[in-house]
């Protein structure tokens, strides 16, 4: 039988969200129906928000979720009714040319729910990320589930879910950091903060934490930064230079998404260095650079999506360490929240007070 559930919906553009009822149907085959029990407010839901993403209104906002699973449709093997999981947004396909490549993190043809959640008047939602996790059931592939261990608290764990990974996948994956690496972060809120924290799990010596923002310098300091830039006062090209013996940085991680941010992570690379781009500009950004820059340097430039994490891979992984005390999920938890509060909780996002705010069912 269909559910009816409360759920947190973006009607127009701008406009604030509200609670709404939403309809959420039994599972078909390859689906699963998910008891929310915790979902983080990202950026990118209020991107969604914004209009900044597409037009598909209205959206079903929410995204970075754990949760228990209520039922599964026909065919799903991978996942049953009672495991603790995080929602992916990516549902990898195992068909396309990157997945046969042994590359699914590049995957061409990720996949969602086919059936649509609809509002009582039987408006079709548009899913955030195909996720739509503002809600206290959800329908998703059974595909976007990851199991994991369900001792770990569901508010740390739903970050997993998108920008903690991000942030995470970012060093260790695309980055590549090793044992002993110079890192640059540039833009340290809950994804940059992530990379930090990336960094040091990899054994970088040392992780230079770049913000506008002393606050958010603090915190990187918190969990493993071992220098801090605030780039309003501080030309951070410069300072990086200097703390890295004048070579610049191996790994430089640009978590902002910004034309300026951006070239000052490439040239605050070493010679050899990586460029990872992590941050999401909006479409009619531009860069300019000397070509000669270019082809100067060796190196790499890189954009990072969703950390190239594999969540099959990473989710458990990143779980066991952190209930081995070995990775502080917990210091993205800024607040626990209501549904009811998540237009308050853009407006804290907005002026920067949090990492994350996590709705707790
Ligand atoms: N690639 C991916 O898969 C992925 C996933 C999730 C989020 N993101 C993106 O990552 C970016 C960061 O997300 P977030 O949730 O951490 O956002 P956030 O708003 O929490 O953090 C942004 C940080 O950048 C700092 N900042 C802003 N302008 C700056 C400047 N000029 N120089 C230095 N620092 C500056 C802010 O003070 C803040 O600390 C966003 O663009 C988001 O859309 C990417
Ligand atoms: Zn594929
Ligand atoms: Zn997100």
């Amino acid at each position: 039988m269909a559910q009816q559930v409360q759920g947190v919906i973006a009607r127009a553009k701008g406009e604030p969200v509200r609670i709404e009822t939403i309809t959420v149907p039994d599972p078909g085959p390859g689906e699963a129906v998910v008891k929310v029990q915790a979902c983080g407010v990202c950026h990118t839901d209020l991107h969604y928000r914004e209009g900044g993403i597409n037009d598909d209104f209205p959206f079903l906002l929410g995204h970075e979720a754990a949760g228990v699973v209520q039922s599964v449709g026909e065919g799903v093997t991978e996942v049953a009714p009672g495991d603790f999981v995080i929602l992916n947004w990516r549902a990898v396909c195992g068909q396309c040319r990157a997945c046969l490549r042994g590359r699914p993190q590049y995957c061409f043809d990720t996949h969602n729910a086919k059936q649509k959640m609809t509002l009582a008047d039987g408006t079709e939602l548009s899913p955030a990320l195909g996720i739509g996790a503002f809600a206290e059931k959800t329908l998703v592939a059974a595909g976007q589930c990851t199991k994991v261990d369900p001792e770990a608290s569901p508010a740390a764990a739903g970050l997993l879910g998108c920008g903690v990974m991000a942030g995470i996948g970012a060093a260790i994956n695309t980055g590549e950091v090793g044992r002993g690496d110079s890192v640059a972060v540039i833009g340290c809120g809950g994804v940059g903060n992530a990379a930090v924290v990336g960094a040091r799990l990899a054994g970088a010596a040392k992780i230079i934490a770049v913000d506008i923002d002393d606050k958010k310098l603090r915190t990187a300091e918190g969990l493993g930064a071992t220098h801090t830039v605030n780039s309003r006062t501080t030309d951070p090209v410069e300072a990086v230079r200097e703390l890295t013996g004048g070579n610049g940085a191996d790994v430089v991680i640009e978590a902002v998404g910004r034309p300026e941010t951006y070239e000052q992570a490439f040239y605050a690379r070493d010679l050899a260095g990586t460029v990872v781009l992590v941050g999401v500009p909006t479409p009619e950004m531009r860069i300019e650079l000397p070509l000669l820059d270019v082809f100067g340097r060796g190196g790499a430039l890189k954009s990072s999506w969703y950390g190239d994490c594999l969540p099959s891979r990473d989710f458990p992984m990143l779980i066991d360490l952190y209930r081995q005390g070995r990775l502080d999920l917990d210091a993205f938890v800024t607040e626990t929240i209501a549904l009811e509060d998540v237009e308050k909780a853009f407006e804290r996002m907005h002026h920067g007070d949090v990492l994350r705010s996590v709705v707790m069912f």
